[in-house]
């Protein structure tokens, strides 16, 4: 039955990034005030919770993952009298809040690490990660910072290094401490005392390191030139067994609460991404699934991903989808305008919770950054190699007017330059735009049990480019019909006629012949068939 599912396994997750929703206070910053104004947009479109990325007071090194103070709201976004009316606002509309917890690092900045530095014997000293210079007087070993160079800052003061994972502003809390993983807990317990229905948890998986600090050995794929992270495997750094134990232990606090979701930011191969949901679904309820974003836009690749994705899954482990971020390309840019329709179309119909980036259910795209306006800590730290994440963290487009609508001060980043034709109240008006498109494709799944929570089948291919699956709940069945190819295909499956529910390209309507289906290019369709 439909109702024994949980809202966070039925309904669909949309991540707003703070600074670039909507800026109600002219300062070119979105902000909370921002989200509120902009609400029955949410509402209007259809999706079921919203994920805020931090909003905690933050001096914005890596843009709010960068923590000061976990129980604050950062001025820039607004006050707590700001924050508690957007909840109120959220559940008032039915709908889900959920924030962006940062345990693996703290900023410098944040009260702990000042303590912490101030000397070797502060009680706060050992909850980050402090190491003697190596014998030779370097790094005491050879950990890399995802942001450039080593993973070990010198700290003149008290001749010791610290670890960070990430920027250099951004030091590595020490979990092998309880007083850490005490204090961590009583930040989420403040959170969902208050009502927030659950936290994405940042790089999870990095919690815990190894204990007797060893190098991590050469990565004997890496290709000189590449992303210097890549030339080591990673494997004394992250997906350590003992963060299991951590994980376990943050969701049985999840679980004294009704009804609140944990999701773990995990970047894994799929065999190891499912041991996060724990032995026995006691650990996070949804750990990402990255591979819409990472794997080639290929069909015969996604239907295998997602076949053996599907057939991986823990008993009881609910499936989930990801098809864009604030740290990756947009879905527009990596596959084109009208294939992103297609992409709206998979992430919509696959089995398992969908999380959706903002702006993308316009296409909106990369916008291109000028080497001056470039704000990312990645692409400063390592510059060139096309991994700024300034291009996908742009305004969103909300009308045709100066700044797209989003602010009236300048914007911290650029607006894209076809802001005019890509926004929300232009592609509102338009009956074939990408927005119209993906509206209506949220309501289909709320409405669609075999959709929601029903079953998943892959069925075989006339074409390499064509991905079809069935989706299937009581006396519901839905055939999905995907050309991930900019050319016509043919789709053929036994004989008989189905009803077209919803396309990507105009053209494709009423009853179509299952026997020889010809697909227009970037075609998607979803079919309602009887049995067969
Ligand atoms: C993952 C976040 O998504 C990313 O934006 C951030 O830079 C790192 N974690 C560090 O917190």
């Amino acid at each position: 039955m439909e109702e024994d599912y949980l809202w966070w396994q039925r309904g669909t997750i949309y991540q707003i990034y703070p600074r670039s929703f909507m800026d109600a206070n002219g300062d070119g910053v979105g902000d909370l005030p921002g989200i509120l104004a902009r609400m029955d947009y949410l509402q209007w479109l259809g999706v079921d919770a919203l994920w805020l990325s931090p909003i905690y007071p933050s001096p914005m090194a890596d843009f709010g993952y960068d923590v000061a103070d976990y129980r604050g709201i950062e001025p820039l976004f607004g006050t707590m009298g700001d924050f508690d009316r957007l909840l109120t606002d959220t559940h008032r509309r039915g709908m889900k809040l959920l924030l962006d917890l940062v345990p693996n690092h703290t900023s410098d900045l944040h009260p702990w690490f000042i303590e912490s530095r101030a000397s070797r014997e502060n009680p706060r000293r050992d909850w980050y990660i402090w190491r003697e210079p190596s014998p030779s007087g370097g790094p005491p070993n050879n950990w890399l910072s995802v942001f450039g160079g080593s993973a070990w800052q010198y700290d003149e003061e008290t001749g010791q290094y610290y670890l960070h994972s990430f920027a250099v502003q951004q030091p590595d809390l020490n979990w092998r401490n309880p007083q850490v993983e005490a204090a961590v807990f009583d930040v989420i317990r403040f959170w969902l005392d208050k009502g927030v229905d659950g936290f994405r948890v940042d790089v999870i998986y990095y919690l815990i390191k190894d204990e007797l600090f060893r190098d991590n050995p050469p990565n004997p794929d890496y290709k000189p030139g590449e992303d210097q992270y890549n030339s080591q495997r990673q494997i004394y750094t992250y997906n350590r067994p003992e963060v299991h134990a951590i994980i376990r232990r943050m969701r049985a606090l999840f679980d004294e609460y009704a009804e609140r979701v944990m999701i773990g930011e995990i970047y894994l191969p799929v065999a190891e991404l499912m041991s996060y949901y724990g032995t026995n679904n006691d650990e996070a309820h949804l750990p990402f699934n990255f591979q819409l974003i990472l794997l080639p836009w290929r069909a015969s690749v996604i239907r295998e991903a997602v076949r053996a994705y599907e057939a991986r899954l823990p008993a009881g482990g609910w499936p989930n989808w990801v098809l864009g971020n604030h740290d990756n390309h947009r879905i527009a840019t990596r596959v084109g305008r009208a294939q992103a329709r297609v992409a709206a179309m998979l992430l919509l119909t696959l089995r398992g919770t969908p999380t959706s980036y903002y702006g993308d259910e316009l296409a909106m795209l990369d916008v291109e950054i000028p080497l001056e306006m470039v704000r990312d800590v990645q692409e400063l730290g390592k510059p060139g190699l096309g991994l700024g994440r300034d291009p996908e963290r742009t305004p969103m487009q909300w009308d045709g007017s100066a700044n797209a609508g989003f602010a009236t001060g300048r914007p911290w980043l650029p607006i894209s330059p076809d802001y005019a034709l890509y926004n929300v109240a232009t592609e509102q008006e338009d009956p074939a735009s990408m927005l119209r498109l993906f509206r209506q494709l949220l309501a289909l799944r709320r409405s669609s049990p075999a959709l929601s929570t029903g079953s998943y089948m892959d069925l075989p291919s006339s074409s390499p480019d064509v991905f079809s699956f069935l989706r299937e709940q009581d006396d519901e069945r839905l055939l999905i019909v995907l050309n991930f190819s900019h050319e016509a295909r043919v789709f053929s499956m036994g004989g008989g006629s189905a009803e077209v529910v919803l396309a990507t390209v105009p053209g494709h309507g009423g009853f179509v012949e299952l026997a020889l289906l010809e697909l227009a290019p970037d075609a998607g369709l979803i079919l309602r068939v009887g049995q067969m």
